[in-house]
């Protein structure tokens, strides 16, 4: 098997990457390292992934059409090829103030992919969902079959269209894909622009840290390698046509996400407690049967191993 991975100087992606390539798999990367956070720790994941044999990567948007045919011109045609997109703009809250990034990497950028996927017979695709698809849903557990017509952010209704489009693209041409639904992916390595690294980098410089929601929000939090799994075994397994949640499968209390952190860090955080923020979700909770019936599925890392082993990361990494 080869390989396209978009995305894969991105947080998920780098790590996607990394397992591939242990895993003997080619690897093309693409990215176009954009500043929507520090492009220095894009930089720095990818220089671990050149040191790679089986790594080559192309710089270049999503929305170039020179660049993505240079990637899909590396990647070739045929059974044993798969493109993995994980290139996207994500948060929920950017989403908000800025609309238009969406619209341009998540639907342009989607359908400048799927369009080479299908012209240049790529064996299969697969692709980064998100757990925002569902919207704000009263019920135990998120399940593939739930209706998913009420998204709470402009960054869920772009993945939705992806999985529509990709849907499409089954029935008319039989192009094999899988939608991957990701809930709250954290580890080493992972994104200054999520809870877990801007409380850490708060609390560890003594700044107060903002508790949204009122501190009463519930995520599913899911460790990164658990994540990767999941991801290489939906490449390996090539479906006709999926959509699969992945998440931890436990739900855990953002207090206790934030207690853990306190902990590592050794220090207790001063906390400003704000009201939800337009967009976000209130709750997630991943119904995994799914992905352990289709894609031997076997998440096993919770917060309190998986927190640690990020603070113990971010302190390396800034010397604090
Ligand atoms: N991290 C999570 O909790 C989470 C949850 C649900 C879904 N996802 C999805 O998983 C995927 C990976 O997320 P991540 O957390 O690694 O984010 P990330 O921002 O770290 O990675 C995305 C990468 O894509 C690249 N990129 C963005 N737009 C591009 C474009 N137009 N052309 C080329 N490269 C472009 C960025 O430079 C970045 O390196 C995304 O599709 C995201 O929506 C992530």
């Amino acid at each position: 098997m080869r390989v396209l991975l978009t995305g894969s100087a991105g947080f998920i992606g780098f790590h996607t990457a990394r397992r591939l390539l242990a895993e003997g798999i080619e690897v093309v990367g693409f990215d176009n390292f954009n500043p929507y956070y520090d492009a220095t720790l894009k930089e720095r994941r990818n220089q671990q992934l050149e040191g790679h044999d089986g790594f080559r990567l192309v710089r270049g948007d999503l929305t170039d059409p020179q660049a993505l045919d240079r990637a899909f011109e590396l990647l070739g045609s045929g059974d044993d090829t798969r493109v993995c997109h994980l290139a996207a703009q994500a948060g929920v809250r950017h989403s908000i103030e800025h609309p238009e990034d969406f619209v341009r990497d998540n639907l342009v950028g989607f359908n400048n992919v799927i369009e080479r996927v299908r012209r240049r017979e790529v064996g299969g695709l697969v692709y980064a969902s998100t757990s925002s698809i569902y919207g704000d849903q009263d019920v135990e557990r998120l399940h593939e079959e739930l209706p998913t017509d009420r998204q709470a952010s402009l960054y869920g209704v772009t993945k939705k269209a992806n999985e529509l489009q990709a849907g499409v693209y089954h029935r008319l041409y039989g192009l094999r894909s899988t939608g991957l639904r990701f809930f709250t992916v954290y580890g080493p390595w992972g994104r200054p622009d999520m809870a877990l690294f801007l409380f850490t980098d708060a609390i560890l410089h003594d700044r107060p840290i903002k508790v949204f929601g009122h501190g009463e929000m519930q995520r599913d939090f899911t460790y990164v390698d658990d994540i990767t799994q999941g991801v290489a075994a939906a490449l390996r397994r090539n479906y006709e046509l999926e959509i699969i949640n992945l998440g931890r499968g436990k739900t855990e209390q953002l207090m206790r996400y934030i207690e853990i952190i306190e902990q590592c860090c050794g220090k207790e955080a001063e906390k400003q407690f704000l009201p939800m923020q337009p967009g976000d979700m209130r709750r997630t909770s991943a119904d995994t049967g799914k992905a352990q019936r289709l894609l031997e599925y076997a998440p096993s890392t919770d917060i309190d191993v998986g927190v640690p082993r990020f603070v113990d990361w971010y302190r390396e990494y800034h010397g604090v």
